[in-house]
């Protein structure tokens, strides 16, 4: 018997950053990310159970990449308790991400949301249950992309999410991550996110690597607790939506505090490039001229994500050609926003 689905999930964009964990993918402190939409990745999965040769087979935009599969494996390890048909099954994955290829964008959180997106879906066919997309699944599927990869617990959720137990915010897990969308000003609802590809190489350092040095760093329970207070300002200033300069000041101070991290531990490394710093003070100089409220954030590299209002797209985008692709590798940007989560294929 052979079990179908396919899911489109996008990428997602921390605002709060969740850098350091423990146990299985358990957070060192809560994170809140905006939900994008351009940057996703659209997937199709066969299960066939009883299979004569179980395994996975993993192609990409309709090649086979045995590359992913030891990574894929591993993360269906820690799902044989949830779906015990996986042990025996043939699973055939395929997938392509809507954003270019090189472009040096993480594809972990999409990837890995619509993998569990799709083992969900087929979980509950084989169980011949209805085929759900409500809440309580949502937050299920959560918990599973979680255990494939920690960011990929946000992707779930349309708009806005937040992954980690906060004393302050009712609902909140370090298991799964919970949706935000409905306590944030519509302000946020539709912010633009631009990435500048200041380089579209590979990480020099895995986030799986970067997590692990939080271990023996002198800074890491300062950076845990300052997380803590620094997504409890920001669910504060998100709610009334009326103050951007401090909305600017968060974001731009935790994108700084992620990559201060990574140049404070015993082995340091540096993964911004003299582009990304470039832009940066081009940022700082045109919003004191013009008084935009565009700010920036970082994930783990070099490229600059522009956060803005969507009022402001017109000004931004002629900014953005007069001043900035000259630091982006051949001149590329995604033109990315808030958007409205994973669905069916
Ligand atoms: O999900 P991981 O293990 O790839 O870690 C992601 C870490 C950051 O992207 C740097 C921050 C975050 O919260 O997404």
């Amino acid at each position: 018997m052979t079990y179908t689905s396919a899911w489109q999930s996008p990428s997602n964009i921390a605002l709060v950053k969740y850098w350091g964990k423990h146990g299985i993918q358990l957070p060192r402190n809560p994170s809140l990310s905006f939900t994008l939409s351009a940057c996703r990745t659209e997937m199709k999965m066969e299960v066939s159970l009883n299979a004569g040769t179980p395994g996975v087979t993993v192609y990409y935009d309709g090649k086979p990449k045995p590359a992913f599969e030891p990574k894929i494996n591993s993360f269906f390890q820690r799902l044989d308790d949830r779906f015990p048909w996986l042990k025996s099954a043939s699973v055939f994955i395929d997938s392509i991400n809507t954003f270019p290829h090189g472009a040096g964008i993480a594809s972990s959180a999409s990837a890995l949301s619509a993998m569990a997106l799709c083992l969900s879906d087929i979980h509950e066919l084989i169980e011949q249950k209805q085929q759900e997309t409500n809440q309580p699944w949502l937050q299920d599927v959560s918990l599973l992309a979680r255990l494939g990869s920690g960011s990929a617990s946000r992707s779930v959720f349309p708009v806005a999410a937040i992954w980690g137990h906060s004393p302050g915010i009712a609902g909140s897990s370090d298991d799964y991550a919970i949706p935000w969308q409905d306590n944030i000003a519509s302000v946020f609802h539709d912010y633009q996110d631009t990435i500048l590809i200041v380089s579209a190489s590979e990480k020099s350092v895995s986030s799986t690597l970067g997590h692990s040095m939080m271990n023996d760093l002198a800074y890491a329970a300062t950076r845990y607790e300052l997380a803590g207070k620094n997504i409890l300002s920001l669910v504060e200033i998100m709610r009334s939506g009326k103050d951007l300069d401090a909305f600017i000041s968060v974001c731009e101070s935790e994108a700084l505090q992620l990559h201060a991290l990574m140049m404070s531990g015993a082995n340091p490394f540096i993964l911004m490039e003299p582009n990304t710093i470039a832009i940066i003070k081009k940022i700082w100089q045109f919003r004191n001229e013009t008084k935009i409220p565009v700010c920036f954030t970082l994930d783990a590299g070099p490229n600059v994500h522009l956060l803005y209002p969507k009022i402001y797209q017109q000004d931004i985008q002629t900014w953005i050609n007069a001043e900035l692709t000259k630091f982006c590798a051949d001149g590329v940007y995604i033109s990315d926003h808030v958007g409205s989560g994973p669905s069916r294929i």
